[in-house]
């Protein structure tokens, strides 16, 4: 079917609401959940960052979802395409473009840090990463990211299971292997969080998931908390838009938006579990930052009876997470150009996914070759991560949701989001969507220009 033209190409939808919700908790679920949520929480102090970032997905986070889903599914068009549809001749279309632009700059970095994982499921898999003295880890992970070629090889072995996928399609790609993947990932990170309870002394880092202390919140802990309720719910850049426009009709949004975003949240905190017990159970710090999952957790594996068998599981579950998450990072371009120039989905698939990749090629070489590469003082990999994370991601996101509460009739958005006119749950969110989310997260945005935090 690959050389139909758009005249005669049926749009695909998605063959169940199961495996919808099942496809969007693959893209909300990745490195954000498993890597990035527990190394902040460390960072920001525990329990007291976890409700604040609750109060972030609930308030900000779970509304945008169903703002993304409901101009998607109405349109059933791309995230571009969508906007010019529902705002003909006004350039409300350029957040679309925006978004596609965030999915080639996050997709590039998104798939060194995958690479990564690859590599230590397969060191974990030849037992290498069990065979590492404690003290060398922190060396080992150096210098194997500062390598030229492997990690540069790893982002590519990776780069290629998310092309297959997007090749398949919707149904025989994109949401196929979600059925599988998901209910795997579950699984594995359950076992993974129960191992971690049940060691002795796990008891401090139950307490540090649990018990909050509020002085331990930095003034920035607010923003962050914000700006990874975006990253980790996939929001501000098109991707629940895509995803949304291949829903039927007679599927209900607030209900999927509810569980998707509880699943994703659901996940974070069990990664918190299946990391911190172990981390004070074996007395490490909880706030290695980006090393936490490369450094702590195979220091702890080396301890642990059948660590190899958890270092195998974990390293798997952590490429399950970033390999949905791709996926859907990869239809966002895919879906536009293939619509807007007519080409087939396998031939989009390679030429975006290869661009893609070629981009990464130096944020890998951050850590090595180039790491004297400064853009604002920042290496490339940290200038792409703050370029797309804190600037685009929460500026869609503030477009979305201005869009959505100013720009769409009121009737139209309420009704499109599978509300009646009197609702009061439309209406909450409604309220919700048009001035609780745009304060917010202009706040957030503020705080970029240091306004806030000096
Ligand atoms: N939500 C993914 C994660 O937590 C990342 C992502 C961001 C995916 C934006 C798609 C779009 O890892």
């Amino acid at each position: 079917d690959g050389n139909v033209t758009s005249q005669t190409k049926q749009r695909e939808q998605w063959g169940t609401q199961v495996g919808f919700m099942l496809a969007a908790i693959g893209s909300a679920v990745g490195l954000g959940n498993i890597w990035k949520f527990p190394y902040i929480t460390g960072e920001n102090g525990g329990s007291a960052f976890i409700i604040v970032y609750l109060f972030a997905i609930a308030l900000i986070g779970l509304p945008i979802m169903l703002s993304e889903f409901l101009i998607g599914r109405k349109t059933q068009m791309n995230a571009v395409s969508s906007f010019k549809e529902l705002a003909p001749n006004k350039p409300w279309y350029l957040t679309g473009l925006m978004g596609v632009a965030a999915a080639f700059i996050i997709l590039s970095f998104y798939g060194v840090v995958a690479g990564w994982a690859l590599n230590y499921t397969f060191e974990s898999l030849t037992g290498k990463i069990l065979s590492v003295a404690p003290e060398e880890l922190g060396a080992h992970f150096g210098s194997f990211i500062s390598e030229t070629y492997s990690p540069i090889l790893w982002q590519l072995l990776f780069m290629l299971l998310v092309i297959l996928i997007v090749v398949g399609g919707i149904n025989k790609g994109i949401e196929k292997w979600n059925k599988f993947l998901m209910p795997t990932l579950a699984l594995l990170i359950v076992i993974i969080a129960i191992r971690s309870v049940t060691l002795s002394g796990a008891s401090a880092g139950l307490e540090f998931l649990l018990k909050p202390d509020f002085s331990a919140l930095k003034p920035t802990s607010f923003l962050i908390a914000l700006g990874h309720a975006f990253f980790s719910l996939s929001l501000g850049m098109g991707t629940m838009i895509t995803y949304g426009s291949y829903v039927p009709k007679d599927q209900n949004l607030p209900k999927a938006a509810l569980w998707i975003s509880g699943a994703d949240t659901l996940i974070a905190l069990l990664a918190g579990l299946a990391i911190f017990p172990a981390v004070f159970a074996f007395n490490m710090e909880p706030n290695a930052g980006p090393g936490l999952v490369f450094i702590t957790l195979p220091a702890i594996f080396q301890q642990l009876p059948a660590g190899q068998f958890f270092a195998i599981l974990f390293f798997l579950l952590l490429t399950i997470a970033a390999l949905t998450s791709a996926v859907s990072l990869l239809e966002v371009p895919v879906a536009y150009f293939s619509d807007k120039f007519n080409w087939s989905r396998k031939q989009t698939t390679w030429l975006i996914g290869t661009i893609i990749f070629v981009m990464g090629i130096p944020s890998s070489l951050s850590s090595g070759v180039m790491k004297d590469f400064k853009i604002f003082g920042k290496n490339f990999f940290d200038a792409a991560d703050f370029l797309a994370s804190n600037i685009l991601l929460p500026l869609g996101g503030l477009l979305i949701a201005l869009f959505v509460g100013w720009v769409m009739k009121s009737k139209d958005a309420v009704e499109a989001a599978d509300y009646e006119e009197k609702d009061t749950l439309g209406r909450l969110w409604y309220y919700v969507v048009k001035f609780v989310a745009p304060v917010l997260i202009f706040l957030v945005l503020l705080n970029l220009t240091g306004i806030l935090t000096k």
